[in-house]
C-alpha cells in the first residue's frame, strides 16, 4: 500500500480586478506608505460581479487536474478549504465538484480560515496514505472582499481574493506531505470574527445596521499570536519530519504580513533568499495564500524535485498549522 501522497498537479486563479493602495486612499483615510511599511502589501485582487469563491476554485482546480493529467471523473474526493463559502450550504466543494465534472467524487468544505490549506492537505493526504482513495483534489479559495467593511481602514487594506489547488496521488517514495502540525486556540476566537449571519447571531436589520456581517479584527493581538504560533508550529513540523533548518529549500508561509514573515524567518535561521513572498501583489488571501504562492514559486523555477518545502499558517479560530512537503512525484514523472 502506498504510504505517501505526492502533489501531482497544481493550479491557481486570481480575479483580474486589481485594487492598489492608492485606490484604497479614495475609500478610507490611509496611505500607500502606511500600508506598505506596516504590511508589505501594494495591491490585491478582488472579485467582480459574477465571480465568487466557487468560480475561482473551479479555475484553479481545472488547472491542477490538467497539470496532473487527471480526468475529472477520476477524482475521488474534493476538499474545499474556505472561510468565505458561496453559501452556508450547499458546500462550495459540491459546487466545484459539479462544475468540474467530478461525477465520482465526494465533496466537503473545510473551515480553518487562513490555516485551511495545510489542514486540507493533511486531511486529503490521509485518504491517500490509508489507500482509501487514489486521487484527491484539495482546493483553497476565498472571496474575502465580499466580507470586508470598506469603511474600516484597519481591515480593508489587508485582504484579497484568490484560489489555489493541488492534486494528491499515491507514491511509494517519500514525497508530498512528510509531516504536519495542526492547532486550535479557541480562546482567541473573538480576535478575528465575522459576528453575524450564523446560528448564534442570525441576520436581522439590526445586525446589518451595526455592520456585523463584516470581518472584525484585533490586529495587534493577532499579530502577537501569529509570530509566536507560526514559529512554534514550523519548528515542530521540521522536527516531526526529522529535518534541520538547513534542509529546507523554500519556506512558503501564509502571506498575512511581511513583518510577521520576516520575524519567523529570523527565528528559523532561514536565509531570506529561501523565503517566498508575494504578499505585495495579492495581500492576505487567507486559505488560498499558500497554494497561490506555491504555484508562483513553481512558475518562477524556485521549486525543484526533491526540494523540502516548509508551509506555516495561522488564522481565525484561532487556528495554526505547519507542514513539510517534499516536492516531486515517484520517479518525478518528468516533472
Ligand atoms: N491606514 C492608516 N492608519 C491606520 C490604518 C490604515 N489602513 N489602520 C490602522 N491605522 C492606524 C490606527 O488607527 C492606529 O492609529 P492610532 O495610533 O492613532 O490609534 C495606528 O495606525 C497603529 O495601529 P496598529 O493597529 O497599532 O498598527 P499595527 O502596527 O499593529 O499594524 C496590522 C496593524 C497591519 C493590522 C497588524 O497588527 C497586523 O498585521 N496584524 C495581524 C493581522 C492579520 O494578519 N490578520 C490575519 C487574519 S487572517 C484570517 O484568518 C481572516
Amino acid at each position: 500500500m502506498a504510504k505517501y501522497a505526492a502533489i501531482t498537479g497544481w493550479g491557481s486563479a486570481v480575479p483580474d480586478k486589481v485594487l492598489t493602495n492608492s485606490d484604497l486612499t479614495k475609500l478610507v483615510d490611509t496611505s500607500d506608505e502606511w500600508i506598505t511599511s506596516r504590511t508589505g502589501i501594494r495591491e490585491r485582487r478582488v472579485v467582480s460581479d459574477g465571480e465568487s469563491t466557487a468560480t475561482l476554485a473551479v479555475t484553479a482546480s481545472r488547472q491542477a487536474l490538467e497539470r496532473a493529467g487527471v480526468s475529472p471523473w477520476q477524482v475521488d474526493l474534493v476538499i474545499c478549504c474556505t472561510a468565505t463559502p458561496d453559501y452556508l450550504f450547499p458546500a462550495t466543494a459540491c459546487l466545484v465538484q459539479h462544475e468540474i465534472g467530478a461525477e465520482n467524487a465526494g465533496a466537503f468544505d473545510l473551515e480553518a480560515a487562513c490555516a485551511g490549506f495545510i489542514y486540507g492537505l493533511s486531511v486529503g493526504s490521509q485518504f491517500i496514505s490509508t489507500g482509501a482513495y487514489k486521487t484527491v483534489l484539495v482546493v483553497a479559495a476565498e472571496a474575502l472582499s465580499r466580507f470586508i467593511d470598506w469603511q474600516d481602514r484597519a481591515t480593508c487594506v489587508l485582504f484579497g481574493d484568490g484560489a489555489g489547488a493541488v492534486v494528491l496521488q499515491p507514491t511509494d517514495s517519500p514525497r508530498g506531505l512528510l509531516s504536519f502540525v495542526l492547532g486550535s486556540h479557541g480562546v482567541g476566537g473573538d480576535l478575528i470574527k465575522l459576528p453575524a449571519g450564523g446560528a448564534a447571531e442570525p441576520a436581522t436589520y439590526e445586525t446589518v445596521e451595526k455592520r456585523e456581517h463584516f470581518i472584525k479584527m484585533n490586529g495587534q493581538e493577532v499579530y502577537r499570536f501569529a509570530v509566536r504560533i507560526m514559529g512554534d508550529s514550523a519548528v515542530e513540523a521540521l522536527h516531526k519530519a526529522g529535518l534541520e533548518y538547513e534542509d529546507i529549500s523554500l519556506f512558503i508561509p501564509h502571506q498575512a504580513n511581511l513583518r510577521i514573515i520576516n520575524s519567523i524567518a529570523d527565528r528559523l535561521h532561514l536565509d531570506h533568499s529561501k523565503v517566498f513572498i508575494d504578499i505585495d501583489k495579492y495581500g492576505n488571501t487567507s486559505a488560498a495564500s499558500i497554494p497561490i504562492a506555491l504555484c508562483e514559486a513553481v512558475e518562477r523555477g524556485r521549486v525543484k524535485p526533491g526540494d523540502n518545502l516548509l508551509f506555516v499558517a495561522f488564522g481565525a479560530g484561532l487556528t495554526s498549522a505547519a507542514s513539510v512537503v517534499k516536492w516531486g512525484t515517484d520517479g518525478d514523472r518528468g516533472r
